[in-house]
């Protein structure tokens, strides 16, 4: 026993870092001792890596909710820049971090855990935003100049790259890295 466990260990410390990491692809979201998807996560979403859960990972991260609409986790408050989508009938627990009034709508900050499939995640988010911005410079040039990320808000880079995406090569699964990496660095950004 005592041996299996340390085994366990030292496997566990070389396949998953704990700590900071960030979602690098559209993860799916578990409840404990449950197979079912509840949620997905958008990828280049900071989380944190709490502890190996069977073959999956328990972790934690934060977001901006309003009352009435908790199934919708956001990255900044006005900004429909998706962090989570819960789907509808699944309650869960958080934690408010924070409640800031934006533009005179209370926005709750909020610290949830679930737990997700463990090879969704590095530590190198500048190595995501490096990949999104070769997607958007090979794929979005072709015919027209590339548009400059501060021309557009967070809440209109996602039409303009769904109404584009046939055009291009980039996958439906790869469009979501596209469209945080727009949403992250647009005109109503710092
Ligand atoms: C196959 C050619 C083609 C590709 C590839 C393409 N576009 Fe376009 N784009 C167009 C055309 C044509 C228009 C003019 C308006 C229209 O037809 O919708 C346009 C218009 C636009 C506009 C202006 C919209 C506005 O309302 O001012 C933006 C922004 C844009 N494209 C972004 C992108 C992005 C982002 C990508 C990559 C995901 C992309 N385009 C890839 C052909 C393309």
């Amino acid at each position: 026993m005592v041996k299996g466990k340390l085994l366990c260990i030292i496997a566990c410390f070389t396949t998953i870092s704990f700590g900071v990491d960030y979602t690098t692809s559209v993860s799916s979201l578990y409840n404990e001792g449950s197979q079912k998807v509840v949620g997905r996560l958008l990828p280049t979403v900071e989380v944190e890596i709490i502890e190996k859960v069977g073959d999956k990972v328990k972790i934690t991260f934060e977001g901006y909710i309003q009352d009435g609409a908790e199934n919708a986790i956001y990255f900044v408050p006005n900004r429909r820049i998706l962090v989570a989508g819960i789907t509808k009938n699944t309650k869960f627990d958080y934690e408010v971090v924070d409640t800031i009034k934006d533009n005179g709508k209370v926005w709750k900050k909020i610290k949830t855990t679930f737990l997700s499939d463990e090879d969704e995640f590095t530590k190198d988010v500048n190595m995501l935003y490096k990949q999104a911005d070769t997607m958007y410079v090979d794929n979005c040039s072709i015919c027209h100049a590339l548009h400059d990320k501060k021309e557009f808000n967070a809440n209109q880079w996602p039409s303009i790259v769904n109404s584009m995406l046939s055009r291009t090569a980039i996958s439906k699964q790869d469009s979501y890295i596209l469209i945080q990496y727009l949403q992250k660095n647009a005109k109503d950004m710092q």
